[in-house]
């Protein structure tokens, strides 16, 4: 067994945040996960995360982990820290924080559901669940009567919008899975169109592909935006 120090993110309502850290027993084949369930068993119950699958389908456990995007539950200790080392996890970044490790992906919501793809998790994996704060009423669900898109492989993890520099500096940038989302309709439809030529459209990303990078999923969101941009392009030409 491995000794190494959990240096985790702790935040509960308006109060400043700030790192607390707890030393932990592990074995380095369990995942970093693992160490934050049992922070919460052993020692601070207080501790907020979330998690379900644990097999890297629902995508509820996003953290950061040392600075990096990650899905908690199938990322190894061992190839993140070594004996006696210290990892951080932080909550994902570009979201509002709720508590602790816990962010509020409601923005992610509400854009897949602007761009016609809305997401399968945005009742089950809300995070106001047990805690007493009911969900935000705007976020829109999916009717049992209508047949919806589904981006291929996304999980709705919310990663990929963490690791964007551009939704870093604006909230409103549609960000990589709601445009990839787009990219796999096509611009038939004239609002998505319109979307994706806006100001928060394929315009404002930087090509840095950090989303792709850390997608823990198959999608690759900074591929399908550069041929959003191409499928934009080609319209424009065909409008002139
Ligand atoms: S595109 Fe990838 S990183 Fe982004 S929400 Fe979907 S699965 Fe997560
Ligand atoms: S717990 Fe479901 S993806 Fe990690």
């Amino acid at each position: 067994m491995w000794k190494i120090t959990y240096r985790v993110h702790r935040q509960k309502g308006n109060e400043p945040p700030h790192y607390e850290t707890f030393q932990v027993e592990v074995d380095p084949e369990e995942y970093v996960l693992d160490g934050v369930e049992k922070i919460w068993a052993s020692e601070d119950r207080s501790l907020t995360f979330r998690h379900a699958c644990h097999h890297s389908t629902c995508g509820a456990c996003g953290m950061r982990v040392n600075g990096v995007e990650k899905l908690t539950c199938i990322t190894k200790i061992k190839d993140v820290v070594q004996d006696g080392g210290t990892l951080t996890v932080e909550p994902l970044r570009n979201f509002p924080v709720v508590s602790d490790l816990v962010v509020d992906l409601g923005p992610l919501y509400r854009k897949m559901a602007a761009v016609q793809a809305p997401a399968v998790h945005a009742l089950s994996m809300t995070p106001w669940e047990g805690q007493n704060i009911a969900p935000p009423a705007d976020i829109p669900m999916r009717s049992a009567d209508e047949e919806y898109i589904r981006l291929p492989d996304c999980i709705e993890c919310g990663i990929c919008i963490s690791a964007c520099p551009v939704a870093a500096t604006d909230p409103e940038y549609f960000g990589p899975a709601p445009l990839a989302a787009i990219q796999i309709q096509g611009l038939d439809k004239p609002e998505l169109l319109a979307l994706a030529d806006s100001q928060e459209g394929v315009w404002r990303c930087h090509s840095a592909f950090e989303c792709s990078a850390v997608c823990p999923s198959n999608v690759d969101p900074g591929r399908r935006i550069m041929d959003l941009r191409r499928q934009v392009s080609a319209k424009r030409l065909k409008l002139a």
